[in-house]
């Protein structure tokens, strides 16, 4: 397999680079929110279902791979990276009977697409980290690392990012055609159908990318955007705002097509077809807030 093809690339939408007002590492406390949250929950996770012996690590030998996916250029991917060594090392403690966990060494790969900020990432690296660190540029919809070479896979707030835009949704001639909405409204059976699969078929690609890179006995963790069992999108807090941003980009585009006006509003040539290319997928599947999979042998991720 290749590992570095960069032909028929997505676009991609990186987050707002650098640590102006606008950027992303200014403005990520709801994600903070999220991986604070979950904390407890990968704490647990690490100490019951993490398997050091059979990647022969111990307290006193050997290297922990972990890699963030998704990791944008904020410094939540740094604390998120802490608790997670905080908690495998004081799973070395128990194992070890108290004794000094500090001769296990860990690697942290960030990674994050292509036009990702990587240069104010590693330039707020924490100075009192005790991790080694190294930048992975690529998309997480493929293989990143070697085979056997990854030890934990965290990802938060980043899966949902769909690979591409259904089809179907932007084709006018298509029963899926997503008019007058940016997002899946649940109006449009197709439209939903279509976001489904789409999503699908992402975390498909993803969990068999994994497969191979992470080491049986390691874990992957993925936090993700998700639906409340029994409750529609459109109701929800997501829901509702991306509504009101809706009607408003789609009364942009009626104002830009009645005047012939040249704002500068790119809506890929099909201005009363809109969509957000990270669209909620809303798939049963996706209903649960967390995803903790354990790598139980060399070939399957549960
Ligand atoms: C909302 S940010 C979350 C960042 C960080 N994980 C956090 O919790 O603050 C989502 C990130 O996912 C990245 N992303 C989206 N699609 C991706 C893909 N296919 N491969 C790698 N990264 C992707 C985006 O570039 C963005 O940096």
């Amino acid at each position: 397999m290749g590992c570095g093809n960069k032909d028929n690339l997505p676009k991609s939408y990186p987050m707002v680079g650098g640590d102006g007002p606008q950027s992303y590492a200014q403005n990520s406390s709801y994600q903070k929110g999220v991986m604070d949250a979950a904390k407890e929950l990968i704490h647990e996770a690490i100490i019951n279902k993490l398997d050091l012996s059979i990647m022969g690590l111990s307290h006193t030998s050997g290297t922990f791979h972990v890699a963030d996916l998704g990791c944008s250029s904020g410094p939540n991917t740094f604390s998120a990276m802490q608790n997670i060594i905080e908690a495998v090392e004081l799973k070395l403690i128990q194992l070890a009977e108290h004794q000094d966990p500090s001769a296990l060494e860990f690697q942290v790969f960030v990674s994050d697409q292509y036009d990702n900020d990587f240069n104010t990432l590693f330039k707020t690296l924490p100075h009192s980290r005790i991790y080694f660190a190294a930048g992975v540029p690529g998309s997480f919809y493929g293989r990143l690392f070697p085979k056997s070479c990854l030890n934990f896979v965290y990802s938060c707030y980043a899966l949902h990012w769909l690979s591409k835009v259904p089809e179907e949704i932007v084709d006018r001639n298509s029963p899926s055609w997503n008019s007058d909405s940016i997002h899946c409204t649940g109006s449009v059976k197709g439209v939903a159908e279509a976001y489904s699969a789409r999503f699908r078929n992402d975390v498909e690609a993803f969990l068999n990318a994994r497969t191979p890179e992470v080491v049986p006995g390691g874990l992957i963790v993925i936090l993700i955007s998700a639906v409340p069992d029994g409750i529609p999108f459109p109701k929800t807090a997501a829901g509702v705002l991306y509504d009101v941003f809706g009607s408003c980009l789609v009364d942009m585009t009626k104002m830009v097509r009645k005047n012939n006006s040249s704002l500068a509003v790119d809506f890929s040539g099909k201005p009363a077809g809109l969509f957000l290319t990270s669209g909620m997928a809303m798939s049963p599947s996706s209903s649960s807030s967390g995803i903790v999979a354990r790598v139980s042998s060399s070939s399957s991720v549960f």
